[in-house]
């Protein structure tokens, strides 16, 4: 699935307080040198523009949200999102998902791990780069504390399945929950972009939720 352009950028919109990189980030972790007030953490992996970490984020005040992307051109999007709306519960960081939780989240650090519509990598040959991985799985539910979810949603079948697979094979973490989905009551009622573009083809969602025991 191709992606569309992103627009025009305001160059002029400072994003210095959402956008973080790799290197920035304190070493042993510290929330309280990112975020104004230390609360409880939940990351989103893939942000892409940034829709869920913009809503969520301003829904939810009383937690703080850190979206995760590889992408830093669609980084600076989300980051800049958030900058426009003020958010101060929420940043954007410019790094490998991967790297990160294994380099800086602590154990039982996060409340709750968000991925939408991860790459579904439909070659053969490619499904190691898949994100879902026993191992990743393992950092998942290392850093999520007790009772902390993981949410997990995508359009493809086999994606779903994949993932399904890979986090059924840690015992710690009870699921797949079902999610219920609502109507769209406004033209950006949707958790992310890309369910969005689906539900607008009338294409299904595979939704499934896991729980840290
Ligand atoms: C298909 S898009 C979905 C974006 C968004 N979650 C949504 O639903 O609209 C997947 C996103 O994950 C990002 N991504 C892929 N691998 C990643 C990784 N290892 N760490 C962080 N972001 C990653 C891609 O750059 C892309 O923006």
């Amino acid at each position: 699935m191709g992606r569309r352009s992103l627009g025009k950028s305001n160059s002029e919109l400072d994003v210095s307080a959402h956008l973080l990189s790799f290197e920035c980030l304190p070493q042993p972790w510290d929330q309280a040198q990112i975020f104004p007030l230390r609360q409880s953490l939940e990351v989103e992996i893939g942000t892409g523009k940034g829709l869920f970490l913009q809503r969520q984020a301003s829904a939810m005040p009383s937690t703080n949200y850190l979206g995760i992307e590889i992408s830093l051109k669609y980084a600076r999007f989300a980051a800049s999102k958030l900058a426009r709306a003020a958010l101060t519960n929420a940043r954007i960081l410019h790094a490998d998902a991967r790297r990160t939780f294994s380099a800086h989240f602590p154990d039982a650090s996060l409340s709750g791990i968000h991925i939408y519509f991860p790459d579904p990598w439909w070659k053969k040959r490619h499904h190691k780069r898949r994100l879902l991985t026993p191992d990743f799985v393992r950092e998942l539910t290392r850093t999520l504390v007790p009772e902390g979810i993981v949410h997990f949603w995508t359009d493809v079948a086999e994606t779903y399945e994949a993932g399904l697979a890979a986090l059924g094979t840690d015992e710690r973490l009870q699921g797949p929950h079902p999610v219920s989905s609502k109507e769209a009551e406004h033209d950006l009622d949707y958790q992310t972009h890309f369910e969005r573009r689906m539900r607008l083809r009338g294409k299904p969602i595979y939704r499934s939720e896991f729980t840290r025991v």
